[in-house]
């Protein structure tokens, strides 16, 4: 969704915000913008559509200056057009604003403000931020922002810039995401760490409430009533090639390709002397009998994750495991208390509707123990408990890398679980154990094993609609297919538990079909080959997804794609990786734009 960029130091800041901004691309936009300060006067240029009109623009315009704010917009209020793209100008043209959330109270403050004389240009929520700013500017930027934020309800990443002050830039916080990067000489401000790394691997997290004044040389943070706070500089781990394509075609492929070093780095560090050792959860370890259900939700594919993590924690743990769209569970009267274990993942930490049934959840006395990916993220910061998957940074709007590490937390976590309510043999805990080590192998192999992938997906880019059918563990792993080959290659396609199809949708199956059949459960394979020799009975093509060494399979399926053996439990971290190429050289035979599918944003902020 919108990423905000900014930039105050000795340089030109156009050619910084627009590469801060194509950094953010990845996010998902509609429309851009910059404003930058130049002899206490601010420039504005702004463009819907791609980025490239906007960097166009810049190059036909005067946007010289060494301070300025940047912004890409997913329309929500309002169409993608150049006047509602960001920044947005004051009437008397002293501040520009850059903003990512959205303020609920902003028809309210709308006629307020046009009864006091302001006039807007646009129909966006985010102009009243700036005339609110003009309205109470009486020479202080600080006192004319903090008022300013205390009249928005909703959430709010802004960038302010003001001609009085050439060289300052001041942000506030609130529900959305914002860091601070801090530079020699130059300082940044970013909607995420991917636009500023290129710049300074030393960053600030501003939290909620918080405001900031950055100048070249200096960075201040002050509470809604003018007092410093003293902030700590963090460093961020990765470096610039990981937000980078690295010769790659796409980020899809490269982060599909990346994940046998994904896992290893998530997996890693959380094993020791052949026990998995989460060290933030040591608070956890004396209440954790006290829990009667785990419930886990998400949304999108972390929500797929979490339909593994059920499987595997019911089974080691013995716990009644539910899995929830968080999108559903925010607005249920869930049976949630204080002997609930709320279990969030989310590989952006930032999901709106992850976030609201997290906060239903605690107020209704659940204990929340996240899965996050992404550093000072508002998902980690609102847990009581965290625990990082370190796939690096995740620029395909299409999760691959992120998805599969939440799973090997999940199942980590279900040894975690099970070995301390003392419910795991000692035999199957080393078995599992010595199955996690070798998963970044297994995922390797499982790259390496299917180089028919390119010709298959070929064969099949026509299909009008694909069908995918699993049990079990395998079932969840359709659910991620499905929802990777639809959201890049745009074919229809659902996934069904296989045991359902008769109970209605059969009724689609025809000699068109294509229907991809998750067969990795060695205990359910028989029922498998059933639906399998029900679909074909009926015509359906079938692509079927079986471990290597199952010469079974070939009798009934069309074709096949392997997956290396290993413990059915774990399988779904291998199982999934020929399903993401698949879907991946299918979009890519179509002519999609993989890495930026059409309306989908990668952090997705907005209810
Ligand atoms: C699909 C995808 C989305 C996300 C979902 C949750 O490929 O990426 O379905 O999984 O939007 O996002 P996070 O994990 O950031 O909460």
């Amino acid at each position: 969704m919108c990423g905000i960029v900014g930039f105050t130091g000795s340089e030109q800041a156009a050619p910084i915000l627009l590469d801060g901004l194509k950094r953010l691309e990845y996010r998902g936009y509609d429309s851009a913008g910059i404003a930058v300060t130049n002899d206490n006067q601010i420039n504005t240029i702004k463009a819907s559509g791609q980025l490239v009109n906007l960097i166009n623009k810049a190059s036909d315009s005067d946007v010289s200056g060494l301070c300025g704010i940047g912004h890409t917009r997913w329309a929500t209020h309002g169409a993608p057009t150049d006047t509602n793209a960001h920044p947005h100008i004051s009437n008397d043209r002293m501040f520009a604003v850059v903003h990512n959330g959205i303020i609920e109270n902003y028809a309210e403050l709308r006629d307020e403000l046009i009864e006091k004389g302001y006039h807007f240009d646009s129909e966006t929520d985010t102009e009243v931020v700036v005339h609110l700013l003009e309205y109470y500017y009486k020479g202080n930027m600080r006192k004319a922002l903090i008022k300013t934020v205390s009249k928005l309800e909703g959430s709010y990443a802004l960038g302010v810039i003001c001609s009085d002050f050439p060289d300052e830039i001041y942000t506030a916080k609130l529900g959305s995401p914002l860091i601070i990067g801090v530079g020699v000489g130059e300082n940044f401000f970013a909607s995420d760490a991917t636009a500023l790394i290129s710049h300074t691997k030393n960053v600030i997290y501003l939290e909620d409430g918080e405001i900031s004044r950055i100048t070249p040389d200096k960075v201040e943070v002050f509470d809604c009533t003018s007092a410093t706070i003293n902030k700590t500089v963090s460093r961020i781990v990765w470096n610039i090639e990981s937000a980078e394509k690295g010769g790659y075609e796409h980020f899809m492929l490269k982060e599909i390709m990346e994940q046998p070093k994904a896992l290893e780095s998530t997996i890693k560090p959380n094993i020791r002397d052949g026990k998995v050792n989460f060290d933030g959860l040591n608070d956890l370890k004396s209440n954790i009998k006290d829990f009667t259900k785990i419930v886990i939700t998400a949304c999108g594919s972390a929500y797929h994750a979490g339909c593994v993590g059920r499987y595997v924690i019911e089974e080691l743990c013995r716990l009644p495991v539910q899995t929830e769209l968080a999108s559903e569970l925010r607005y249920r009267n869930p049976i949630i208390d204080e002997h609930t274990l709320l279990i969030a993942i989310s590989q952006s930490g930032e999901t709106a509707d992850t976030i609201a049934a997290m906060k239903e959840c605690k107020n209704r006395g659940a204990t929340v123990l996240s899965i996050v990916n992404v550093v000072g993220s508002t998902i980690s910061k609102l847990s009581d408990f965290v625990i990082y998957t370190w796939a690096g940074p995740e620029i395909a709007v299409a999760t691959t890398k992120g998805y599969i590490t939440q799973i090997a937390i999940l199942d980590m976590l279900a040894l975690w679980f099970a070995d301390n309510l003392n419910l795991i043999d000692e035999k199957l805990y080393t078995d599992l154990i010595s199955d996690i080590h070798t998963l970044p192998e297994r995922v390797q192999r499982a790259l390496d094993l299917n180089p028919h992938i390119t010709s298959l997906a070929k064969k099949c880019s026509s299909n009008n609609s694909i069908f995918f059918i699993g049990r079990n563990i395998d079932y969840a792993v359709c659910m991620e297919g499905s929802l990777k080959l639809k959201e890049i290659s745009y074919i229809q396609s659902e996934s069904y538990a296989a045991g359902e199809l008769k109970h209605g949708t059969i009724a689609l199956i025809d000699d068109s079909s294509l229907v991809v059949a998750a067969s990795c459960q060695e205990q359910l394979f028989d029922k498998m080959m059933s639906n399998i020799k029900e679909v074909k009975t009926r015509g359906a093509n079938v692509l079927a997804v079986a471990l290597e060494h199952n010469s079974r399979i070939y009798k009934e399926a069309d074709n096949v794609l392997v997956v290396p053996s290993t413990n059915p439990l774990l399988v779904a971290i291998p199982e999934i990786v020929p399903l993401q190429l698949f879907s991946y050289y299918i979009a890519k035979e179509r002519g999609c734009d993989i890495d930026k599918p059409k309306n989908l944003a990668k952090s997705v902020t907005v209810e």
